[in-house]
């Protein structure tokens, strides 16, 4: 798949998750075949005042290329400065959020309220892209289907975005207010891809290599964005990546040693890029997807409640895959 100038190779790219998908994740979503990468939502408004926190969310480190910054917000002008001002990170390519549902952003005009109004969703792409236009980074905006069931409307939408220069669209197959309800509009997205040229990317419950396939094969998209499924489950790129090869590989999930080991992993990253303290916090809400579907997993995501050290996580490590053997 092409991005404008930029080739994307393979079909499986780690979704946006506000704080979840921070650098550390990234990376090792890309060690494990992640076809690409995408910054937490960071603020136009913000990060164009200065905000530190904007920036240190922005920062793209060489292990977890290609990867996009992506911005929201509701005013053409100030998101196209934040575009701009968004190179300094080096980013492959840069996201527009018009799909979150949150109240505070989606409440504020921005993400998916933009839904409801394709008018101003299609100055806010049109300003970015001709503010980037001297540039080679393409830009891409990631919506819903619609606000609701009422109004579908993701194939005008789509067909907006390309007529102003977007270089490809993720389509996360439900509305705004499916918020994250099971159930994907598959025919939705496949409408989208019949009526753009650009790169349709498919998103919404793909948790390995058949969901994976059946997101390419029901909607024709041109690659898909795995979220949820990727939680504490980086492995996930490589089973897809195996599933989706001519050989049609099935790998299963690792052991629990090995799922301890890329958790012990993660987390020290976590810890290296954000300090031990902050880091052992965030690292909590990873440990307990680590953990989940051990026996006594209920147990162990209480004592992950307090944990505030590496060698409390290498104990509960131990402890889990003691739990594990039984
Ligand atoms: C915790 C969390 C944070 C998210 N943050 C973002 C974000 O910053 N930007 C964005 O476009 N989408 C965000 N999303 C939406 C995901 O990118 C994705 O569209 C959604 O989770 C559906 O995909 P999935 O079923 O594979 O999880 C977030 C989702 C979750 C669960």
């Amino acid at each position: 798949m092409n991005i404008g100038k930029l080739t994307i190779e393979g079909k499986a790219l780690l979704a946006p998750m506000a704080g979840v998908a921070d650098r550390a994740f990234r990376e090792l979503c890309v060690s494990y075949g992640a076809a690409g990468v995408t910054s937490e939502m960071v603020s136009a408004k913000g990060f164009t005042m200065g905000d530190r926190k904007s920036k240190a969310l922005l920062m793209l480190s060489d292990a977890e290329r290609p990867a996009a910054v992506q911005i929201f917000g509701d005013d053409p002008k100030i998101l196209a400065e934040a575009a701009r001002n968004a190179l300094e990170f080096n980013p492959n390519w840069i996201d527009i959020n018009m799909g979150c549902p949150a109240p505070k952003i989606a409440g504020n005009g921005g993400g998916a309220s933009l839904m409801k109004n394709p008018v101003l969703a299609q100055d806010i792409a049109r300003a970015v892209v001709s503010e980037l236009d001297n540039t080679d980074i393409p830009v891409t905006v990631k919506f819903r289907t619609g606000w609701d069931k009422e109004h579908i409307n993701c194939v005008e939408f789509a067909r907006r975005m390309e007529d102003v220069g977007v270089a490809a669209v993720t389509v996360h197959g439900r509305t705004k207010e499916q918020m994250y309800a099971p159930g994907i509009d598959y025919d939705a997205i496949a409408a989208v891809k019949k009526a753009v040229s650009i790169p349709v990317i498919g998103n919404g419950d793909i948790i390995d290599g058949p969901t994976a396939s059946v997101m390419l094969e029901r909607t024709g998209c041109d690659a898909v964005a795995v979220g949820r499924g990727a939680q504490g489950r980086p492995w996930v790129f490589e089973q897809i990546n195996a599933y989706l090869s001519p050989e049609l590989r099935i790998i299963p999930e690792p052991p629990m040693s090995e799922i301890m080991r890329v958790m012990i992993n993660h987390v020290q990253k976590i810890c290296e890029y954000k300090g031990e303290e902050i880091g052992m916090k965030e690292a909590r809400k990873h440990a307990a997807w680590y953990v989940r579907g051990v026996r006594g997993a209920a147990q162990f995501r209480a004592d992950i409640g307090r944990l505030s050290t590496m060698e409390e996580l290498t104990e509960l490590a131990i402890k889990v895959i003691e739990a594990d053997r039984e």
